[in-house]
């Protein structure tokens, strides 16, 4: 019976009974005419993806011909626009290149009227990132097991320590051809952090600072940041949960949108190409309900603080 119940979940829609489902739809027509209801702050403050089936990105006629793999200059990853307008990452002509900032600007635009509208709470707190453009095929790309995104992970940062700042992110699919986004999503952090803690390597404070002495971090990284890094490396590098993990496959198709805090909803991406992503930083502890925050789960089952520089942590 043990064998049976752990057949292969990845290779079906439905999730299985034992899940919650972690996908929330809401079907807003309109970016800029977005609307809160508590039940949908508290579900992507619990890890949910908030998924708009009938929210696409319209991509204009003439911005079909941007769709190109190598839109992406030689050994990047993606196509960034800063804050400043500055594009990176990319390749193709002057005007092409001009013509992908203001694809991309636009999708910041309807990204931050989303945001706006369904999590007011936040207003005037987050901080932007840079506009990403995502070309390339995720099932063709070759990674290394800790960089590879087709496995089950949370977010984690290496070189840029957070101290639980959150990282909440809006991603459009803009397959020209019909191809979904395939994603997998997993259980609620609390139940995969209880699996993986226990495995995780102790926090050293000495080696936090080593590292930030030789700029491998921004900053001390601090021992929420190490649990992060090491929940998500745990996880990458677990066949078992990999494969037998409790998780659902969910293909966003192109025209649609997802939202979710992806320092939290354990997520994997297994196929499709071409897709937008807005990163917002919501500063630690202003959630509605902080309660929730990975770093609120951290601490609890941890039993200390697990930020403020060297708290509880001589070691
Ligand atoms: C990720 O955050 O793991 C990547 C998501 C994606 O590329 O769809
Ligand atoms: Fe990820």
């Amino acid at each position: 019976a043990v064998r049976r119940r752990r057949v292969v979940a990845h290779h079906r829609r439905t999730p299985r009974a034992v899940m919650n489902s972690p996908i929330v739809e809401i079907d807003f027509t309109d970016w800029q005419q977005a609307h809160p209801r508590p039940e949908w702050t508290a579900a992507v403050e619990a890890g949910k993806v908030l998924y708009f089936p009938k929210l696409g990105f319209d991509l204009q006629p003439a911005e079909r011909a941007l769709l190109r793999e190598d839109m992406l200059a030689a050994g990047k990853r993606n196509v960034s626009l800063g804050a400043d307008g500055v594009l990176k990452g990319a390749a193709g002509s002057a005007d092409e290149q001009q013509a992908l900032a203001a694809m991309i600007g636009r999708f910041r635009a309807q990204a931050q009227g989303l945001i706006d509208g369904l999590l007011p709470e936040y207003k005037g707190q987050l901080r932007m990132a840079p506009t990403s453009f995502r070309p390339k095929q995720v099932e063709t790309r070759a990674q290394s097991v800790r960089a590879d995104d087709q496995r089950m992970h949370v977010d984690a940062f290496p070189s840029r320590p957070n101290y639980g700042e959150r990282i909440l992110r809006v991603f459009t699919n803009l397959n020209p051809h019909g191809a979904p986004r395939v994603w997998r999503v997993g259980e609620d952090f609390e139940t995969v952090a209880r699996q993986f803690l226990p495995q995780a390597k102790p926090y050293r404070l000495w080696q936090a600072r080593l590292l930030n002495a030789l700029h491998v971090t921004k900053s001390l990284r601090s021992e929420y940041d190490h649990l992060m890094l090491q929940l998500h490396d745990r996880m990458k590098f677990d066949e078992q949960y990999q494969k037998n993990g409790t998780q659902m496959t969910m293909p966003f198709p192109p025209g649609s949108v997802w939202v979710c805090f992806s320092d939290q909803a354990t997520h994997a991406v297994m196929s499709g190409q071409f897709m937008m992503e807005q990163t917002l930083y919501l500063p630690p502890g202003r959630e509605v309900n902080p309660q929730a925050s990975p770093l609120a789960i951290l601490t609890r089952l941890v039993g200390r603080p697990l930020v403020g520089v060297g708290a509880g942590s001589a070691r």
